[in-house]
């Protein structure tokens, strides 16, 4: 698949493949209708073709002398958005690389784009095309040569939104080159020098990790517990990205790292547990959007906490009925280790808190099956009871195709989480409302006066499906909303 892809500043103008964009009307926009003629009317005889219907991502081949066509489909004019348009360039991105094409020039009129302004058409097309060219193949035998694409786009506006959009499309594939690698490898230790790459390669990120005696100095009492069984030891990976010049406030970005979540003495099924190098996503995400933020250059300073370790069995596993003490003076006592995401979160929350004193806090992880039962994939599951927050967080949802549903959190949900023999238990004895038990326990360590928002991304953090521009695998969910938020900060 391609390894890098890349927008030209003017039009290619001997571009491998050109593609022309269609409608279900099947009509070739006027703006071709000239290429149209100088090559015999091979666009509009392939438009009339029955197999070309002008459906979203359908993908007609077109051949003149010397020079090769695609029309790319994006189904009803009236219905287009940007979200449809990554989906098609995510097929165009494999069409593409099939067809082994190292240059493509897309042929696009104002009229063309609809609903969707050049701008944001140009940006929608880099991340499309970023997203749909991933492909996590490196622990194949013979994996796939390392290609280049080029992309220029006939409009001006669009062409030169194409690179923030590959920008995004990058880090949201460094994101999932790191969730899907597999857990013998992507070890807790793995991940924070991983970390520590990425902020050496950024001028305006630091990296700094908390682990071994330096965890207990720092009463990070979910990492050290939910840590303990593993041959890997568990750390607190802290990212800064700090503006030039006084910073506008600050944000803290929280994310889940759990590099294999086996359940711990309440171990997982057999299928329940596939798929479990996936626990770290949340962390993964924040990563991912760090990378974004660093190029993007928000006025805020924005902090990512990855509380990070592997949820293990072995014999100083920590056991169901344990009682722990966070240093926020809650007592804590464990009724399934399988609830181990809340635990080692809190510890990133109340340590996030203390120190940083942000205007704001977003945790991201994948928490529960339930949210997956209740959403599936295409939308992860929210809480959040500040309005400002929540009006950003739609926002840089409906911006970034990267879909999230408020679910509610009041007393009665805070109130199942209260305990018998301690302060709270990590779960309560009841299935009821799972999802909302994870986010009730985490409230009991986020600072009440702090805008804070928990996004739940077990269901949309990898998919078994195909939603385009993704294949079954992981979709780094999260990378391009944080983002987005912290572009409009
Ligand atoms: N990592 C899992 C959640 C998960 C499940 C993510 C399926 C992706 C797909 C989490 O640690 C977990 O095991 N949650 C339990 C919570 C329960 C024990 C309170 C769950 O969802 O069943
Ligand atoms: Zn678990
Ligand atoms: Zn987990």
């Amino acid at each position: 698949m391609y390894a890098t892809l890349r927008s030209a500043a003017r039009p290619i103008a001997k571009a491998d493949i050109t593609v022309c964009l269609i409608f279900k009307d099947c009509k070739i926009q006027s703006e071709d209708r000239a290429l149209d003629k100088a090559y015999g009317s091979v666009l509009s005889a392939a438009a009339k073709r029955p197999e070309c219907k002008g459906e979203l991502g359908e993908i007609t081949p077109v051949h003149a002398e010397s020079r090769r066509f695609l029309l790319l489909g994006l189904g009803e004019a009236e219905k287009f958005h940007a979200q449809k348009l990554r989906a098609a360039a995510g097929f165009l991105a494999r069409t593409l690389h099939r067809m082994d094409a190292a240059s493509v020039h897309v042929s696009l009129n104002a009229a063309a784009t609809g609903n969707v302004p050049p701008a944001l058409f140009g940006r929608a097309l880099g991340e499309g095309l970023g997203l749909g060219a991933f492909k996590f193949d490196g622990f194949k035998k013979g994996s796939s040569k390392k290609k280049t694409l080029q992309i220029s786009v006939s409009d001006k506006t669009a062409n030169a939104a194409v690179a923030s959009g590959l920008a995004l499309a990058e880090a949201a594939n460094f994101a999932r080159q790191l969730q899907a690698t597999p857990p013998n490898v992507a070890t807790t230790n793995f991940i924070a020098a991983q970390a520590k790459e990425l902020a050496r390669s950024l001028p305006n990120v630091s990296c700094t990790v908390i682990a071994g005696p330096a965890l207990q100095r720092n009463k990070l009492v979910g990492l050290i517990t939910v840590g303990k069984a593993s041959e890997y030891p568990p750390c607190l990976i802290q990212l800064t990205y700090t503006p030039r010049g006084k910073a506008k406030g600050t944000v803290l970005l929280v994310g889940k790292t759990i590099c294999y979540d086996t359940g711990g003495l309440s171990i997982k099924p057999r299928e329940g547990m596939r798929g479990m190098k996936y626990d770290k996503s949340g962390g993964m995400a924040v990563l991912g959007a760090m990378q974004a933020i660093s190029r993007i250059k928000p006025s805020c300073r924005v902090i990512a906490l990855l509380p990070t370790a592997e949820n293990s069995i072995a014999r100083d596993a920590y056991r169901v009925d344990d009682i722990i003490k966070y240093p926020n003076g809650k007592t804590v006592e464990i009724t399934n280790t399988d609830a181990e995401g809340r635990l080692v979160l809190a510890d990133g929350l109340i340590y996030g808190c203390k120190k940083f004193k942000p205007d704001a806090v977003i945790d991201l992880a994948t928490l529960t099956g339930g949210v997956v039962v209740a959403l599936g994939s295409n939308c992860a599951g929210y809480w959040c009871d500040d309005e400002k927050l929540r009006g950003k967080l739609e926002a840089a949802a409906a911006e970034t195709g990267e879909s999230i549903w408020r679910l509610p959190l009041n007393d009665d949900y805070k109130d199942m989480m209260k305990a018998k023999h301690a302060d709270l238990w990590n779960s309560a004895p009841v299935r009821d409302a799972h999802p909302i038990q994870g986010a009730a326990f985490l409230s009991y360590f986020v600072d009440e006066k702090i805008p804070w928002a928990h996004i739940d991304i077990a269901g949309t953090a990898d998919i078994h499906k195909d939603i385009a521009p993704f294949v079954p695998g992981p979709t780094g969910f999260g990378v391009r909303l944080l983002a987005a938020l912290l572009e409009k900060w």
